[in-house]
């Protein structure tokens, strides 16, 4: 087998020389591909939020587009900051189910009723799986608002609620004044097991099937590991410290009630001085740079692993303290999300949960209009969103309960370039097989065309004519070595727009969305390819573009001919497949 190996090798060559490849790009044997879920990409919406984007059905709409792609709707976190402002009542003075004091963009407090989660209840789309945090700072009376919150958001929610947070960012605590500076992993782990101890032992959990009993997604960090001047105070919190202190057997924790741990990662920020100086839309498109920030998070993944758990990034965005128009709402960081999602699910971080406020410059969508530094958005879609369609369609299963892993590919790290394999282990066999490629040219290519969005501030429109690139954009054309049979087709979704700097203009295979009602417009317009001699397929690529590569039919050559993944052949297929397995084409079992 290892001869077809080199066959590859070699037809790879021969066919770069013979039609001048620009690139070949090796997919190499032995990569170690981490679970790539179908809800990969989740949102999480700032509490005092909530309301505005319940109040039309433009994210039900997208949402649901989502779940038709992919088969199971993005989970949402209702959390952030205003998570620990939160106060419930039985009613509040307004009549109303809630209520942001002195108000949503400024919010000191936010109050709610037990109503306030019936107004989320069916609002998302069929299956959607919920998360709620719950108020871990104000500790009055051994924390009876997290108590009644909880009791609350369950009889709301049902088995849609499938965990809790206690508290956003709670190695921000000290600095916040909501806890003294002895605050750490051993006092939390006592508070932990106070408040879950508190909720488990309720009428409504005990009450509960076991299966609909909300479970807890415990950590919820906002440091980053390795950037010593982005981490707010001094204490002793990362995923691995915590999972080590409960793993030994006097914690008193119960880890069967722990799903997950959960991390924050904002790259840059508007947050102070030191960080606002370094906002740049090409250090954002840029694949090392978002290695060096994604990759700090690569040991906390093992450690929550280690302990059959795993890591998600619970709340994310480009830019922190609420976005940064021209920035975080071009393309570029179009570009960025899906390489972002991408290297995450292969270092094993299951799930993002990209943030949402209604007048944040970094949500993909918003809802309604409003007024910000002087001027009057409309509600609309940002390129953001198109990343997460593009990421639907990578993290879709081809096949019905066909499970997905990811790895990088090595010959695809630069600045500029990012690419990933995407294998399809068979619902019913566990035979794994390369089921899809992605390629990111990251290069900033800046356009003068859609630059504009009237959802976005026209202040930061890149309309200087010194900042549009010069001449034509280049296109590269890049050869794989795929496992794939000459003479498979092979279907290109490709996710373009104007430039890195464009606005608006962006689409996914043809397919662009409706501002006000996020209707899908136009009809989708799949490219198609043909694997050549030795299962060498090219493809062309412009600067500032993805494309997502599938093979149609799932079809492997093991050598002998096409070896059809799914579809049983009972003998036949197994004496092929122990033929991949050597080859190195094929993982087996173990990677979900
Ligand atoms: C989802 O798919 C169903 C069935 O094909 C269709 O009726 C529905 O309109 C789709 N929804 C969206 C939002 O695309
Ligand atoms: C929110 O409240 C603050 C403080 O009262 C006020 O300065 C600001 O204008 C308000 N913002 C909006 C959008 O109403
Ligand atoms: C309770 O909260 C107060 C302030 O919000 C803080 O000073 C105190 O340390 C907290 N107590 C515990 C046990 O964490
Ligand atoms: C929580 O702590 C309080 C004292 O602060 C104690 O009375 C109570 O029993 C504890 N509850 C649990 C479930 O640990
Ligand atoms: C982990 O705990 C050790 C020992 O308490 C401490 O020195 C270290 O700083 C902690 N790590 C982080 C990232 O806080
Ligand atoms: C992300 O990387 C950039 C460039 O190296 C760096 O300036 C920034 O501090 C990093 N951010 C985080 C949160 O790691
Ligand atoms: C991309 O980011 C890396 C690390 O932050 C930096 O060294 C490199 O110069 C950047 N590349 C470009 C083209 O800006
Ligand atoms: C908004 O307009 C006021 C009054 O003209 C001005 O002082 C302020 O700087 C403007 N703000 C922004 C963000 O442009
Ligand atoms: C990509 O390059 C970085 C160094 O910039 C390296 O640490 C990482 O392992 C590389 N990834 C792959 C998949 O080769
Ligand atoms: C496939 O893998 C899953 C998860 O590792 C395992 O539960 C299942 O038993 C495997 N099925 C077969 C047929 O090997
Ligand atoms: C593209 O425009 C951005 C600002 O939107 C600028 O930071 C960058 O330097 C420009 N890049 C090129 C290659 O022109």
């Amino acid at each position: 087998m290892a001869n077809s190996r080199s066959f590859f090798l070699a037809a790879l060559a021969a066919a770069s020389r013979a039609i001048a490849q620009d690139t070949d790009i090796d997919i190499p044997t032995g990569l170690t591909p981490r679970p790539l879920d179908p809800d990969v990409y989740g949102y999480s919406i700032e509490p005092v939020w909530l309301d505005s984007y319940l109040s039309t059905p433009l994210a039900n709409n997208l949402l649901s587009i989502i779940a038709n792609v992919t088969g199971k709707a993005p989970p949402i976190r209702v959390g952030g900051n205003t998570a620990d402002q939160t106060y419930i009542y039985d009613t509040l003075s307004t009549g109303g189910d809630s209520l942001s004091v002195p108000n949503a963009t400024q919010a000191k407090t936010f109050n709610i009723t037990p109503n306030w989660f019936d107004t989320w209840a069916d609002y998302f789309p069929t299956g959607t799986d919920l998360i709620y945090t719950l108020n871990l700072a104000v500790n009055d009376s051994d924390w009876t608002i997290a108590v009644q919150e909880a009791q609350a958001a369950h009889e709301a929610l049902g088995d849609k609620l499938v965990m809790f947070e206690l508290g956003n960012e709670i190695d921000h605590f000290i600095n916040k004044g909501w806890r003294d500076a002895t605050w750490g992993i051993a006092e939390y782990t006592e508070q932990f097991r106070n408040l879950t101890g508190q909720i488990t032992a309720s009428e409504w959990y005990q009450a509960a099937d076991e299966t609909s009993r909300p479970k807890f997604q415990a950590g919820v960090f906002a440091d980053p590991p390795w950037v010593p001047d982005q981490q707010d105070e001094i204490d002793d919190f990362s995923i691995d410290n915590l999972t080590k202190a409960w793993e030994k057997p006097d914690s008193g924790v119960d880890l069967d009630i722990v799903e997950t741990y959960a991390t924050h990662l904002y790259p840059q920020s508007t947050c102070d001085t030191a960080r606002w100086l370094r906002m740049r839309l090409d250090l954002l498109s840029n694949h090392t740079t978002l290695w060096l920030n994604v990759s700090q998070f690569g040991p906390q993944a093992e450690a929550a692993e280690s302990t059959g758990k795993f890591l998600v990034m619970g709340e994310t965005n480009s830019v922190s303290c609420s976005g940064r128009s021209g920035i975080s709402d071009t393309f570029g960081a179009a570009l960025w999300g899906v390489d972002y999602v991408l290297t995450g699910a292969a270092l094993g971080i299951r799930k993002l949960y990209f943030h949402l406020g209604a007048t944040s410059e970094y949500s993909s969508f918003t809802p309604l209009p409003y007024d910000l530094k002087n001027e009057t958005l409309q509600p609309g879609i940002r390129p953001g969103w198109y990343a997460h369609y593009f990421v639907a369609k990578t993290a879709a299963p081809p096949s019905p309960g066909a499970r997905l892993s990811v790895a990088a590919l090595p010959a695809a790290n630069s600045s500029a370039l990012s690419g990933y394999a995407v294998y399809s282990a068979d619902a019913a066999t566990n035979a794994t097989a390369l089921a899809k490629l992605v390629l990111l040219d990251m290069a900033v290519w800046n356009g003068t065309q859609g630059l504009s969005n009237p959802s976005t501030l026209s202040a930061t429109d890149n309309d200087d004519p010194a900042f549009f690139s010069a001449a034509a954009r280049p296109s590269s054309t890049f050869a794989f070595n795929t496992p794939w049979c000459p003479g498979a087709d092979v279907q290109v979704t490709r996710l373009t727009a104007p430039g890195t700097n464009a606005k608006s203009g962006v689409a996914v295979a043809g397919v662009s969305f409706d501002d006000a009602t996020g209707d899908r417009v136009g009809e989708e317009a799949l490219e198609s390819l043909t694997v050549g001699e030795g299962g060498v397929l090219s493809v062309s690529v412009r600067r500032a573009e993805g494309v997502l590569l599938e093979v149609v039919g799932q079809e492997v050559c093991g050598g002998t001919g096409t070896v059809p993944v799914s579809g049983a052949k009972g003998m036949e297929r197994a004496g092929l497949w122990a033929g991949m397995v050597a080859l190195g084409v094929v993982a087996v079992g173990g990677l979900m």
